[in-house]
């Protein structure tokens, strides 16, 4: 019998005011794209996500979320971390809608869903050592009654992310790499023990080496501890590593999604065939501009 899910979008519209008119560009490229937002363009609205039913069942599974720039894979995992109200639909968590959830059933989904975002130094409060993150949500979710007990939440966090506590701790964030800053997220995350991560292009600003670490962390996770993570990618052979299943987003739409394999060799849509044929864009400088501050992580 199949679980209920866990965390699920079920037919949900996002629409904004329309910020400017589509640039109409020189390439065919553009063209194509500038006819894309066209379409998606309604009395000056855009409806960024557009329909889009999405589960996390309750097993533990890797859900990687493709489509390009602008096609609603942010909107939709802000609408999933309850940063952003759905135009129309609902975010259900275990079953309820997550914008009429009691105080205590909000602090619950606060806890068992989990954020990662694409460059976590926003996150960061570059006055405090970065120990200060998981003192943070040690206190907010009561994980330790002492000082000692927290130290070891820490190291133990620490290492679960292949970091040796000494190498980290009593630094200042501006002082560790990209790599280590993201796996401290994750470290943060391993304490909390969430039942899914919602990750929004975790790894573009990463090396690969790094990258790949990441992954397995996530890999890791899902298996050692039963947690699942929509992993946010423009990059499908970031998300073809990872395995599992695979939803291709196109102007807020789902055109495709199915086991990874099985898309990837067989892609029925031909939006999938041409980012399967695009060169993975390496844009790190872009995007991911929502400031989320660490008391927020912790309690919004
Ligand atoms: N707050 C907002 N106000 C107005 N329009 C918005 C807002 N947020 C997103 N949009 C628009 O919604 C559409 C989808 O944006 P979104 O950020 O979800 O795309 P994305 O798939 O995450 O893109 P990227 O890969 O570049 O991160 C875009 O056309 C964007 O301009
Ligand atoms: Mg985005």
């Amino acid at each position: 019998m199949l679980l209920p899910a866990l965390l699920e979008a079920d037919n949900v519209t996002k629409s904004f005011m329309a910020r400017r008119r589509p640039r109409v560009g020189v390439g065919q490229a553009d063209t194509q794209r500038a006819g894309r937002v066209q379409n998606n363009l309604r009395d000056g609205m855009i409806n960024a996500v557009d329909g889009v039913s999405l589960a996390i069942p309750a097993e533990p599974t890797l859900i990687s979320l493709v489509g390009e720039s602008g096609s609603g894979k942010t909107t939709l995992s802000r609408m999933l971390l309850g940063l952003e109200k759905p135009t129309t639909g609902t975010i259900r968590y275990r079953g309820k809608d997550i914008f009429k959830l009691s105080k205590e059933e909000w602090k619950v989904y606060r806890r068992e869903v989990q954020a990662v975002f694409q460059d976590p130094y926003a996150i960061y409060n570059p006055f405090y050592h970065v120990e200060h993150v998981f003192k943070m949500a040690i206190k907010h979710f009561k994980l330790a009654d002492n000082a000692e007990k927290a130290r070891a939440l820490m190291e133990e966090a620490l290492r679960a992310v292949d970091l040796r506590p000494q190498d980290v701790l009593g630094r200042y964030p501006h002082q560790l790499s990209g790599g280590e800053r993201q796996r401290i997220m994750l470290a943060r995350i391993y304490m909390l023990k969430p039942r899914v991560i919602i990750a929004d292009e975790p790894v573009s600003m990463i090396d690969a080496a790094v990258r790949t670490l990441f992954m397995n962390i996530l890999l890791d996770f899902r298996d050692q501890y039963g947690i699942s993570c929509l992993f946010i990618t423009h990059n499908l052979s970031t998300a073809y590593y990872l395995g599992g299943q695979l939803v291709v987003l196109c102007q807020g739409k789902i055109v495709e999604q199915g086991d990874m394999d099985e898309v990837i060799n067989n892609p029925r849509h031909n939006y999938t065939r041409q980012l399967l044929n695009a060169v993975p864009s390496g844009d790190p400088e872009k995007r991911w501009t929502t400031k989320l501050t660490l008391e927020e992580l912790n309690a919004y």
